[in-house]
């Protein structure tokens, strides 16, 4: 359980079945990119250690989950790689600033590499998004890559990766 003075302390935990729902409502009140309950449970079935939910009084109030592919290393070409892909983290608005988002990060990247074995962590942020990529960079990520009109509106898209 992490706390903070004068604020109420939250927890983070994996996720299940039941939390998702409250999941994707988060995901579409904090980003425009959504997803089916399908495609939710697939990666919580698949990847449930890196599914992560922040908890404060009983309500889910942020989320990560991620997906573990392979595929070649973001900083060596070479070589072929086991990658955690993040692919959405949103915390509500007003929980943000309080530690949830870089906790559910630094948790889903531990479990990355330590159950999963991943040697990389990557994720795409829009270009414009500057608390995102604020805590990109604070947890040890560097650009690698712009994709260009990598989102359906258009926008840029950096992809961001981080050995683990
Ligand atoms: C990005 C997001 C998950 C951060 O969640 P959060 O719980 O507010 O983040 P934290 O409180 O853990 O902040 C950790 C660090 O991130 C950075 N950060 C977070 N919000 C920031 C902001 N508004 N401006 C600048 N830096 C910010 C800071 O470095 C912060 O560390 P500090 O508090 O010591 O300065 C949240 O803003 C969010 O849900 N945004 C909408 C969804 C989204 O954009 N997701 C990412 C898609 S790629």
């Amino acid at each position: 359980m992490v706390s903070y003075e004068r604020q109420q302390a939250f927890q983070i935990r994996e996720a299940e079945f039941s939390d998702l729902p409250h999941v994707m409502r988060i995901n579409r009140i904090c980003l425009p990119e959504n997803y089916t309950y399908f495609f939710f449970e697939s990666i919580l079935r698949n990847y449930p250690k890196t599914f992560l939910v922040a908890e404060v009084d009983g309500n889910i109030a942020g989320y990560i989950m991620c997906r573990v592919e392979r595929g070649f290393s973001k900083f060596d070409r070479l070589s072929f790689k086991k990658l955690g892909h993040v692919i959405s983290i949103a915390v509500l608005p007003e929980y943000r600033r309080r530690g949830m988002g870089e906790s559910l990060l630094e948790s889903a990247l531990k479990a990355m590499k330590g159950h999963y074995g991943c040697e990389e962590a990557y994720l795409e942020v829009r270009v414009s998004n500057i608390p995102a990529l604020t805590l990109y960079r604070k947890l040890g990520f560097t650009v690698v890559k712009t994709a260009r009109r990598y989102y359906i509106d258009g926008e840029d898209a950096y992809v961001m990766a981080k050995k683990l």
